[in-house]
Protein backbone atom coordinates (compact mmCIF):
# COMPACT_ATOMS: atom_id res chain seq x y z
CA UNK A 1 0.00 0.00 0.00
CA UNK A 2 1.26 3.37 -1.40
CA UNK A 3 -0.22 5.93 0.99
CA UNK A 4 0.45 9.77 1.09
CA UNK A 5 -0.96 11.84 4.59
CA UNK A 6 -1.54 15.21 3.83
CA UNK A 7 -2.58 18.09 6.13
CA UNK A 8 -1.20 21.92 7.42
CA UNK A 9 1.07 22.14 10.33
CA UNK A 10 -0.75 20.47 13.67
CA UNK A 11 -3.31 18.36 11.53
CA UNK A 12 -2.14 14.94 13.20
CA UNK A 13 -0.20 13.57 10.00
CA UNK A 14 2.64 12.08 12.59
CA UNK A 15 0.42 11.26 14.84
CA UNK A 16 -1.66 8.94 12.43
CA UNK A 17 1.35 7.93 11.09
CA UNK A 18 2.59 6.27 13.90
CA UNK A 19 -0.42 4.49 14.35
CA UNK A 20 -0.68 3.50 10.63
CA UNK A 21 2.77 2.10 10.56
CA UNK A 22 2.42 0.10 13.78
CA UNK A 23 -1.29 -1.56 12.19
CA UNK A 24 0.04 -2.56 9.00
CA UNK A 25 3.91 -2.09 9.09
CA UNK A 26 4.58 0.29 6.25
CA UNK A 27 7.69 2.32 6.54
CA UNK A 28 6.53 6.35 7.56
CA UNK A 29 8.60 8.47 5.99
CA UNK A 30 8.45 12.23 7.23
CA UNK A 31 10.38 14.55 5.45
CA UNK A 32 10.40 17.15 8.58
CA UNK A 33 11.83 14.04 10.52
CA UNK A 34 14.21 13.80 8.19
CA UNK A 35 15.56 17.31 8.23
CA UNK A 36 15.41 16.91 11.91
CA UNK A 37 17.70 14.17 12.08
CA UNK A 38 19.96 15.63 9.78
CA UNK A 39 19.74 19.03 11.58
CA UNK A 40 20.68 17.07 14.80
CA UNK A 41 23.49 15.09 13.04
CA UNK A 42 25.19 18.67 11.69
CA UNK A 43 24.86 17.34 8.11
CA UNK A 44 25.16 19.64 5.19
CA UNK A 45 22.25 18.85 4.22
CA UNK A 46 21.22 19.74 7.93
CA UNK A 47 22.39 22.94 7.63
CA UNK A 48 20.92 23.83 4.39
CA UNK A 49 17.45 23.02 5.56
CA UNK A 50 18.03 24.52 9.13
CA UNK A 51 17.85 27.90 7.23
CA UNK A 52 14.13 27.47 6.21
CA UNK A 53 12.74 25.71 8.88
CA UNK A 54 13.84 28.22 11.55
CA UNK A 55 11.68 30.76 9.04
CA UNK A 56 8.68 28.49 8.84
CA UNK A 57 9.49 28.32 5.04
CA UNK A 58 9.34 25.33 2.65
CA UNK A 59 13.04 23.62 1.89
CA UNK A 60 13.74 23.46 -1.80
CA UNK A 61 12.31 21.39 -3.95
CA UNK A 62 15.13 20.14 -5.62
CA UNK A 63 16.69 19.36 -1.70
CA UNK A 64 13.59 17.63 -0.69
CA UNK A 65 12.79 15.53 -3.77
CA UNK A 66 16.19 14.30 -3.62
CA UNK A 67 16.30 12.77 0.07
CA UNK A 68 12.64 11.21 -0.98
CA UNK A 69 14.20 9.46 -4.17
CA UNK A 70 16.96 8.20 -2.09
CA UNK A 71 14.83 7.03 0.87
CA UNK A 72 12.69 5.63 -1.45
CA UNK A 73 15.04 3.47 -3.40
CA UNK A 74 15.72 1.27 0.11
CA UNK A 75 14.45 -2.10 0.30
CA UNK A 76 11.98 -1.47 3.05
CA UNK A 77 9.67 0.66 1.04
CA UNK A 78 9.04 -2.64 -1.69
CA UNK A 79 6.07 -3.64 0.05
CA UNK A 80 4.55 0.03 0.17
CA UNK A 81 5.42 3.34 2.14
CA UNK A 82 3.31 6.50 4.04
CA UNK A 83 4.44 10.00 2.75
CA UNK A 84 3.99 12.20 5.70
CA UNK A 85 3.98 16.11 4.59
CA UNK A 86 5.66 15.29 0.83
CA UNK A 87 4.91 16.06 -1.68
CA UNK A 88 3.92 19.59 -0.46
CA UNK A 89 4.37 21.73 -3.56
CA UNK A 90 2.86 20.92 -6.98
CA UNK A 91 6.65 20.47 -7.99
CA UNK A 92 7.32 18.55 -5.73
CA UNK A 93 4.34 16.09 -6.58
CA UNK A 94 5.43 15.49 -10.26
CA UNK A 95 8.68 14.83 -8.69
CA UNK A 96 7.08 12.25 -6.95
CA UNK A 97 4.85 11.03 -9.94
CA UNK A 98 8.57 10.88 -12.21
CA UNK A 99 9.80 8.53 -9.06
CA UNK A 100 7.38 6.26 -8.99
CA UNK A 101 6.80 5.63 -12.66
CA UNK A 102 10.44 4.75 -12.74
CA UNK A 103 9.51 2.57 -9.91
CA UNK A 104 6.47 1.46 -12.05
CA UNK A 105 4.99 1.90 -8.74
CA UNK A 106 1.84 4.25 -7.77
CA UNK A 107 0.09 5.82 -5.47
CA UNK A 108 -3.25 4.10 -3.19
CA UNK A 109 -4.59 6.94 -1.10
CA UNK A 110 -3.70 10.29 -0.46
CA UNK A 111 -5.57 10.92 2.79
CA UNK A 112 -6.49 15.01 3.59
CA UNK A 113 -6.31 14.87 7.75
CA UNK A 114 -8.51 18.59 7.64
CA UNK A 115 -8.81 20.35 10.72
CA UNK A 116 -10.54 23.64 11.49
CA UNK A 117 -7.15 26.11 11.17
CA UNK A 118 -8.44 27.59 14.04
CA UNK A 119 -7.29 24.79 15.97
CA UNK A 120 -4.00 24.23 14.67
CA UNK A 121 -2.13 26.98 16.64
CA UNK A 122 -3.26 25.18 20.12
CA UNK A 123 -2.11 21.92 19.00
CA UNK A 124 1.23 23.43 17.76
CA UNK A 125 2.35 25.43 20.80
CA UNK A 126 0.84 22.52 23.17
CA UNK A 127 2.96 19.64 21.23
CA UNK A 128 5.61 18.01 23.00
CA UNK A 129 8.17 15.85 21.83
CA UNK A 130 10.37 12.62 23.06
CA UNK A 131 14.02 13.47 21.98
CA UNK A 132 14.69 9.95 22.52
CA UNK A 133 12.30 7.99 20.42
CA UNK A 134 10.08 10.47 18.73
CA UNK A 135 6.64 10.07 20.52
CA UNK A 136 4.24 13.06 19.66
CA UNK A 137 1.97 14.13 22.69
CA UNK A 138 0.15 17.25 23.57
CA UNK A 139 -0.13 18.84 26.97
CA UNK A 140 -4.11 19.16 26.82
CA UNK A 141 -4.96 16.18 24.27
CA UNK A 142 -2.29 13.99 24.39
CA UNK A 143 -0.90 13.84 27.42
CA UNK A 144 2.05 11.20 28.87
CA UNK A 145 1.29 9.48 32.52
CA UNK A 146 3.87 11.44 34.29
CA UNK A 147 4.09 14.97 32.91
CA UNK A 148 6.66 15.93 30.72
CA UNK A 149 8.12 12.68 30.58
CA UNK A 150 8.08 9.50 27.76
CA UNK A 151 5.64 6.89 28.58
CA UNK A 152 7.97 4.87 26.55
CA UNK A 153 11.48 5.21 28.00
CA UNK A 154 11.20 7.82 30.70
CA UNK A 155 13.10 10.53 28.63
CA UNK A 156 12.27 14.45 28.93
CA UNK A 157 9.72 16.13 26.55
CA UNK A 158 10.64 19.14 24.59
CA UNK A 159 9.19 21.35 22.24
CA UNK A 160 10.22 21.08 18.65
CA UNK A 161 11.84 24.82 17.69
CA UNK A 162 9.62 25.66 15.49
CA UNK A 163 6.55 25.37 17.56
CA UNK A 164 7.72 28.63 18.62
CA UNK A 165 4.48 30.94 18.33
CA UNK A 166 6.21 33.35 15.66
CA UNK A 167 7.36 30.34 13.77
CA UNK A 168 4.02 28.72 13.84
CA UNK A 169 2.34 31.63 12.30
CA UNK A 170 4.52 31.89 9.32
CA UNK A 171 4.64 27.83 8.73
CA UNK A 172 0.42 28.06 8.49
CA UNK A 173 0.40 30.94 5.76
CA UNK A 174 3.00 29.08 3.78
CA UNK A 175 1.59 25.55 3.93
CA UNK A 176 -2.29 27.44 3.47
CA UNK A 177 -0.72 28.85 0.32
CA UNK A 178 0.52 25.76 -1.16
CA UNK A 179 -2.20 23.36 -0.08
CA UNK A 180 -5.06 23.90 -2.40
CA UNK A 181 -3.69 23.25 -5.71
CA UNK A 182 -1.99 20.18 -4.31
CA UNK A 183 -5.67 18.48 -3.21
CA UNK A 184 -6.69 20.30 -6.52
CA UNK A 185 -4.20 17.62 -8.05
CA UNK A 186 -4.62 14.76 -6.71
CA UNK A 187 -8.30 14.81 -6.26
CA UNK A 188 -8.37 15.45 -10.20
CA UNK A 189 -6.72 12.01 -10.22
CA UNK A 190 -9.11 9.97 -8.11
CA UNK A 191 -6.85 9.19 -4.97
CA UNK A 192 -7.91 12.08 -2.73
CA UNK A 193 -9.41 11.10 0.66
CA UNK A 194 -10.77 13.60 3.15
CA UNK A 195 -10.38 12.60 7.01
CA UNK A 196 -11.98 14.37 9.23
CA UNK A 197 -9.24 15.62 11.85
CA UNK A 198 -11.14 17.52 14.37
CA UNK A 199 -11.75 14.37 15.94
CA UNK A 200 -10.40 12.49 19.29
CA UNK A 201 -6.73 10.90 18.08
CA UNK A 202 -8.44 7.35 18.21
CA UNK A 203 -11.46 8.08 16.04
CA UNK A 204 -9.56 9.42 12.88
CA UNK A 205 -7.80 6.62 12.47
CA UNK A 206 -10.62 4.60 12.80
CA UNK A 207 -11.80 6.78 10.10
CA UNK A 208 -8.58 5.87 8.46
CA UNK A 209 -8.73 2.28 8.50
CA UNK A 210 -11.87 2.34 6.97
CA UNK A 211 -10.97 4.38 4.16
CA UNK A 212 -8.05 2.33 2.92
CA UNK A 213 -9.95 -1.23 3.62
CA UNK A 214 -12.95 -0.12 1.53
CA UNK A 215 -12.15 -2.37 -1.57
P1 LIG B 1 6.95 18.80 9.33
O1 LIG B 1 7.75 18.18 10.39
O2 LIG B 1 6.29 17.95 8.35
O3 LIG B 1 5.89 19.76 10.01
P2 LIG B 1 4.42 20.22 9.58
O4 LIG B 1 3.95 19.93 8.24
O5 LIG B 1 4.41 21.64 9.98
O6 LIG B 1 3.50 19.31 10.43
P3 LIG B 1 3.68 18.93 11.90
O7 LIG B 1 4.66 17.85 12.07
O8 LIG B 1 3.90 20.18 12.70
O9 LIG B 1 2.19 18.45 12.27
P4 LIG B 1 1.52 17.02 12.15
O10 LIG B 1 0.44 17.10 11.17
O11 LIG B 1 2.53 15.92 12.01
O12 LIG B 1 0.84 16.96 13.60
P5 LIG B 1 1.14 16.04 14.87
O13 LIG B 1 0.67 14.65 14.62
O14 LIG B 1 2.51 16.23 15.38
O15 LIG B 1 7.85 19.86 8.55
C1 LIG B 1 8.65 20.77 9.29
C2 LIG B 1 9.40 21.69 8.34
O16 LIG B 1 10.27 20.92 7.50
C3 LIG B 1 8.53 22.49 7.36
O17 LIG B 1 8.05 23.69 7.94
C4 LIG B 1 9.53 22.74 6.22
O18 LIG B 1 10.42 23.78 6.55
C5 LIG B 1 10.31 21.42 6.18
N1 LIG B 1 9.67 20.45 5.27
C6 LIG B 1 9.12 19.25 5.61
N2 LIG B 1 8.61 18.62 4.52
C7 LIG B 1 8.84 19.45 3.47
C8 LIG B 1 8.52 19.39 2.08
N3 LIG B 1 7.85 18.35 1.56
N4 LIG B 1 8.90 20.43 1.30
C9 LIG B 1 9.58 21.48 1.79
N5 LIG B 1 9.89 21.62 3.10
C10 LIG B 1 9.53 20.61 3.94
O19 LIG B 1 0.08 16.69 15.89
C11 LIG B 1 0.23 18.04 16.35
C12 LIG B 1 -0.22 18.13 17.82
O20 LIG B 1 -1.62 17.90 17.91
C13 LIG B 1 0.44 17.09 18.73
O21 LIG B 1 0.69 17.65 19.97
C14 LIG B 1 -0.61 15.97 18.81
O22 LIG B 1 -0.53 15.25 20.02
C15 LIG B 1 -1.91 16.76 18.73
N6 LIG B 1 -2.98 16.02 18.04
C16 LIG B 1 -2.85 15.17 16.96
N7 LIG B 1 -4.04 14.69 16.59
C17 LIG B 1 -4.96 15.26 17.43
C18 LIG B 1 -6.38 15.16 17.53
N8 LIG B 1 -7.10 14.38 16.71
N9 LIG B 1 -7.00 15.90 18.51
C19 LIG B 1 -6.28 16.68 19.35
N10 LIG B 1 -4.93 16.82 19.30
C20 LIG B 1 -4.29 16.11 18.35
MG1 LIG C 1 4.64 15.84 11.80
ZN1 LIG D 1 10.47 8.35 24.08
Amino acid sequence: MNLILMGLPGAGKGTQAEKINERYNIPHISTGDMFRLAIKEGTELGQKAKEYMDQGELVPDDVTIGIVKERLEKDDCNDGFLLDGFPRTIAQAEGLESLLSDMEESIDYVLHVKVPEENLVERLTGRRICPECGTTYHVIYNPPEQEGICDKDGAELVQREDDQAETVKNRLKVNMEQAQPLLDYYDEKGYLVTINGDQEIDQVFRDIQAAIEKQ
